[in-house]
């Protein structure tokens, strides 16, 4: 089998984005736009990615740690200039590269094997991935010759009127001979409106050559949509969303209004859960069979198990049993663990707390950095005081404990197995198991007060 190898092109600052991210940073559907490209090259079995980055752009190395080499473009000097810096790592290989920009997120594997395919039936040295749009101002237009075979590529910049008129397009994908492109790109000028080395200028070189040169058209136009500023970005989160939409609702999953349901493309859903409007699910958050998730719910880095749900609620990086009932309105954050058949109610904030199988808490508290028993009763009000201005302190509450309605359990404390807290308790001591504790002023009735007030006038 011959080598494969890929480049992927992510230098460009994306000026048109005006923003302060790089461009392929950006996020669509909750994943930076060229980390979407390297994950579908990735199905691919290539013998190496290479992904050419800016200078500086450490966070984009940092994104995409792992599963890419890198190779430095200091200058932006244009995309045949972007290539040219996977010299070092590939100039000398025998065998196919496939160059893909970073900023086409919607792109997919199986299109990439087609365009290989494609370009080993026809020994070609170049293979173009094509596209027909109605609209295609901006992009790069493919020019043919009176037999219908491919002579070069015109950007749109240096198009003339007649040109500007051709619909079908360069999708910024591309198959080459990897020995024959980096030959080219040697004699590729930068003799054009933007004063850029453009990469599609190798076909009219390679033609000039003799060599063959294809184009591989495909029919689905928004999979090649290239991002160049916000407009595009949102155009691409749809298309994405309704891609990934469907991929659940066709694997069983009930997406109520899938216009207003947000899913992350690394999500999991099981069978018959249904989910409700307005809900974002994101990272990797697995999701298991008949939930019922929103609406108006956030989700983010989570496992949820089995006939879960989750009702207008925000949970992140925890991970959330079976037969569990959160929300309305309550905030699961980080580094919790809500165990099966617990239930967390409205206006109910859990923190960094490991919450017992069974255990309640059902309306109106905080409980952060805790250790929650099994069949534990958090009343309404009552919080763990986890802070002192300084340092973070732990709350262990152990099984079968009956907290009563707005007590503080200010931390460290530990409170004893089967123990029962006095509604309005400050605690600040450990209270051992089966004892009932009360820590607040006792109540005084002054009989007649109201009387002797009155009479005082
Ligand atoms: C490019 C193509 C155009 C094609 C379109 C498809 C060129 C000259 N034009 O145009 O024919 O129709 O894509 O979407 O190639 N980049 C670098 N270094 C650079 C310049 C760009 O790494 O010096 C990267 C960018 O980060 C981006 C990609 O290359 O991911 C494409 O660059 P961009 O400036 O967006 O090219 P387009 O004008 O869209
Ligand atoms: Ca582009």
């Amino acid at each position: 089998m011959t080598n494969i190898y890929a480049i992927v092109l992510a230098a460009g600052q994306g000026t048109r984005m005006k923003s302060k991210l790089y461009k392929v940073l950006h996020p669509v559907c909750g994943k930076p736009m060229v980390e979407h490209v390297i994950d579908q090259v990735s199905t691919l079995n290539t013998d190496k990615i290479v992904t050419i980055v800016g200078h500086g752009a450490e966070a984009v190395k940092a994104q995409l740690d792992g599963k890419t080499e890198f190779a430095v473009q200091e200058e932006q000097l244009g995309t045949a200039h972007a290539v040219m810096q996977a010299e070092g790592l590939l100039g000398d290989k025998e065998g196919i590269t496939l160059v893909i920009c970073g900023d086409t997120p919607l792109i997919q594997a199986d299109t990439m094997k087609a365009l290989i395919e494609h370009h080993q039936q026809h020994q070609s040295s170049a293979t173009i991935l094509t596209v027909h749009m109605d609209q295609p101002d901006g992009y790069g237009r493919i020019i043919r010759n009176q037999e219908g075979f491919v002579e070069r590529i015109v950007e749109h910049k240096d198009a003339t009127e007649e040109e500007r008129k051709v619909q079908e397009i360069n999708t910024g994908t591309y198959c080459f001979d990897n020995k024959a492109l980096f030959e080219a790109l040697k004699k590729v000028s930068n003799d054009n409106a933007q004063g850029e080395y453009y990469l599609p200028d190798v076909i009219e070189i390679m033609k000039s050559e003799g060599k063959t040169v294809a184009a591989y058209q495909i029919d689905d136009f928004e999979e090649t949509l290239g991002v160049n500023d916000r407009a595009a970005l949102s155009q691409a989160e749809k298309i994405m969303r309704r891609r990934i939409n469907l991929r659940h609702m066709k694997n069983g999953v009930t997406i109520v209004d899938p216009d207003h349901t947000y899913i992350g493309t690394d999500v999991v859903i099981g069978q018959d859960t249904i989910i409700y409007p307005g809900t974002m699910i994101t990272g990797h958050t697995v999701i298991g069979e008949d939930c019922e998730i929103g609406p108006n719910s956030e989700i983010k880095d989570c496992t949820v198990g089995d006939r879960t749900s989750i009702r207008q609620s925000v949970a992140y990086d925890s991970a959330i049993g079976s037969d569990v009932k959160i929300g309305p309105f309550a905030h699961i954050r980080p580094d919790s663990q809500i165990e099966d058949e617990v239930r967390i109610g409205n206006f109910v904030e859990i923190k960094k707390t490991v919450f017992g199988r069974g255990s309640k808490a059902s309306h109106l508290s905080y409980i952060g950095d805790a250790e929650v028993g099994k069949g534990v009763n958090i009343g309404c009000g009552s919080i763990t005081v986890n802070y002192d201005g300084k340092n973070k302190h732990k709350t262990k509450i152990e099984d079968g404990v009956f907290v009563g309605c707005n007590s503080n359990l200010v931390a460290p404390v530990t409170i004893g197995k089967g123990a029962y807290i006095a509604a309005g308790s400050t605690i600040t001591e450990d209270v051992p198991g089966d004892a009932l504790a009360i820590a607040r002023a006792r109540q005084i009735n002054k009989d007649g007060y109201v009387q002797k007030l009155n009479h005082n006038k």
